[in-house]
C-alpha cells in the first residue's frame, strides 16, 4: 500500500509525465503565430524553417512519407480541438440542435474547400477520404454488364478496388493502359488512352498523381479526350490538394476525389468527392439516409452518411487556410524544388528515375529505382537506426516525398544515411 505522500507523489510524477508528454503541452510551446511572410522573399530557407515549428514531428526525425499521410500541423490541431470544445459539450441554445452532424450542409465548410480546388459549393460532398469517394463513384454510375471502366496500371488500391468489385458483382470490365516508367511526356500518355478506348468504355478513372512513380498525369486533356468521345472522366486526386495548385473546372472532369489528408495536412478522415453538376443526377447515392433522393440537395446528398465528426471538418477549414496564408504558390515551388533535388541527387548516386522528366509530369514526389538494394531492408535501416522514414515498393523501388515542412538538411541526412548503407552493406 503507498501511503498518502507517496501516493501524491507517484500520482503527480504520473501527471507531470502524461502532461510533458501530451499533445496539449507539446502544442503550448509551438509558436502562436506564422513565420513573417517578408522574411520568405529575404530568406525563404529561414522562412520554411521556422514554418516547420509549427509541426510536432521531433527535430530529429525525417519524414519522407507524407505522400502516405500528412501531420497536421499546430493551427489545424488547435482547431481540431477547438471543435470538440464547441460541440462536446451538449449545450446548444435550441433543444433539437443536437450536432445531428450526418445532416447538414456544412457550407461554412464546403465554402472555403470549393475556393480552395476550384468549383462550386454544390458540386462537393465532404467525406472521409479519396477511397470513400472512389466508391462512391464505382457504385453510382449507372453501368449494364461488359461496360468497360479504362484505368491505369498504377492505380491505388482504393481506387481500383471499387471498380473491381463492381465487376466481380455486377459484371462490367476493368481495362488498364500500362504507364512507362518514367512517364516522358504528356503525349505517351493520351495516345495509350486512346488506343485503348473502345465503343464500350464508358468511363474513363486515373490519379492525377499516381501512388506508384508520383507522376502528375495529364488531366485536363486526357478529360478533354473522354469528353470528346461521350465517356465520363472520374479523377483520383487523392495527393493533389495542398500538393499544387488545384482548380477541378478548368481541369473539366465529371467527377474528382481526394483525400486532404496528405498533402493539406488536414486531420486523418478528411476527404471530399466533386461531382460536375451536369452529371450529378447521374450518380446514385451508396449510402442513403434522408435526403438521398432529393435532387435539390446537389452533392450536398452524397456527404449524408449519419452522424459524423465535425472537428474534423473545422482542422480541414484551418488547413485550407493555413495553405491560403502561406501561399499555394509558394508552397508547390517549394515541393518542386524540394523534389528536384533529391531526385537529382538519387541520379547522381546511380538510381534510376521512375519520375518524369517534363517537370510538368511531376511535382512532390521523387521515385527511384535502386536495384540491387532491397527496400524493406532500407527502409528498415533507414528507421531503426536512423529515425529517417521512407516508403517503397518491391523489391527496390524508394517513393520519396517531400512536403514544404521538410529541411533541405534533412534531405541531406537521408542522402549521407543512403551512402553509408551502401558502404556498410558493400552495395
Ligand atoms: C492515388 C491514390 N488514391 C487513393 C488513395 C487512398 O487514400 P485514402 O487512404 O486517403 O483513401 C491513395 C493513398 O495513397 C492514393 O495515392
Amino acid at each position: 500500500m503507498l501511503d498518502r505522500r507517496r501516493f501524491l507523489t507517484a500520482t503527480t510524477g504520473v501527471a507531470a509525465l502524461a502532461l510533458r508528454g501530451s499533445l496539449w503541452a507539446q502544442l503550448e510551446k509551438v509558436p502562436s503565430t506564422l513565420p513573417d511572410p517578408g522574411q520568405y522573399k529575404s530568406n525563404a530557407e529561414a522562412y520554411w524553417s521556422e514554418l516547420r515549428k509549427q509541426f510536432l514531428i521531433p527535430e530529429d526525425e525525417v519524414y519522407l512519407n507524407n505522400g502516405t499521410v500528412g501531420s497536421s500541423p499546430a493551427p489545424v490541431l488547435r482547431a481540431i480541438f477547438d471543435g470538440y470544445s464547441s460541440t462536446e459539450k451538449m449545450d446548444q441554445q435550441d433543444p433539437e440542435d443536437y450536432p445531428i452532424w450526418g445532416y447538414a450542409a456544412w457550407n461554412e465548410f464546403r465554402d472555403p474547400l470549393a475556393a480552395f480546388v476550384g468549383c462550386g459549393r454544390d458540386e462537393i460532398a465532404l467525406l472521409r477520404n479519396a477511397t470513400e469517394a472512389n466508391s462512391y463513384i464505382a457504385n453510382g454510375i449507372d453501368l449494364k454488364p461488359g461496360d468497360e471502366v479504362l484505368m491505369t496500371d498504377q492505380e491505388h488500391p482504393g481506387g481500383e478496388h471499387p471498380w473491381n468489385l463492381r465487376a466481380k458483382r455486377y459484371g462490367i470490365v476493368v481495362n488498364k493502359v500500362s504507364l512507362p516508367k518514367p512517364v516522358n511526356d504528356a503525349a505517351q500518355v493520351l495516345n495509350l488512352f486512346n488506343y485503348a478506348i473502345t465503343p464500350r468504355t464508358r468511363v474513363m478513372f486515373f490519379s492525377h498523381i499516381t501512388t506508384v512513380t508520383g507522376v502528375v498525369l495529364p488531366a485536363k486533356e486526357l478529360c478533354s479526350l473522354a469528353r470528346s468521345k461521350g465517356i465520363l472522366s472520374a479523377v483520383d486526386g487523392a495527393h493533389v490538394t495542398g500538393m499544387m495548385a488545384l482548380n477541378i473546372h478548368s481541369l473539366g472532369c465529371d467527377l474528382y476525389s481526394s483525400s486532404p489528408h496528405k498533402w493539406l495536412q488536414a486531420p486523418k478522415g478528411s476527404g471530399f468527392l466533386y461531382v460536375r453538376d451536369e452529371v450529378i443526377d447521374r450518380v446514385w447515392n451508396t449510402i442513403a439516409t434522408e435526403g438521398w433522393d432529393e435532387p435539390k440537395l446537389r452533392a450536398e446528398r452524397f456527404q449524408r452518411i449519419g452522424s459524423s465528426n465535425v472537428p474534423a471538418l473545422c482542422g480541414l477549414r484551418a488547413a485550407i487556410k493555413l495553405a491560403n496564408d502561406i501561399g499555394m504558390d509558394r508552397i508547390e515551388h517549394r515541393h518542386r524544388e524540394l523534389a528536384n533535388y533529391v531526385l537529382g541527387e538519387m541520379t547522381k548516386r546511380g538510381a534510376e528515375s521512375w519520375t518524369s522528366p517534363d517537370p510538368a509530369l511531376r511535382c512532390a514526389i521523387a521515385t527511384v529505382n535502386i536495384p540491387p538494394i532491397q527496400r524493406m531492408d532500407l527502409e528498415k535501416w533507414m528507421w531503426n537506426e536512423h529515425k529517417i522514414r521512407i516508403r517503397g515498393g518491391e523489391p527496390s523501388k524508394l517513393r520519396l516525398s517531400t512536403p514544404y515542412y521538410l529541411q533541405k538538411k534533412d534531405i541531406d541526412r537521408f542522402l549521407e544515411k543512403f551512402d553509408e548503407y551502401k558502404r556498410e552493406k558493400k552495395l
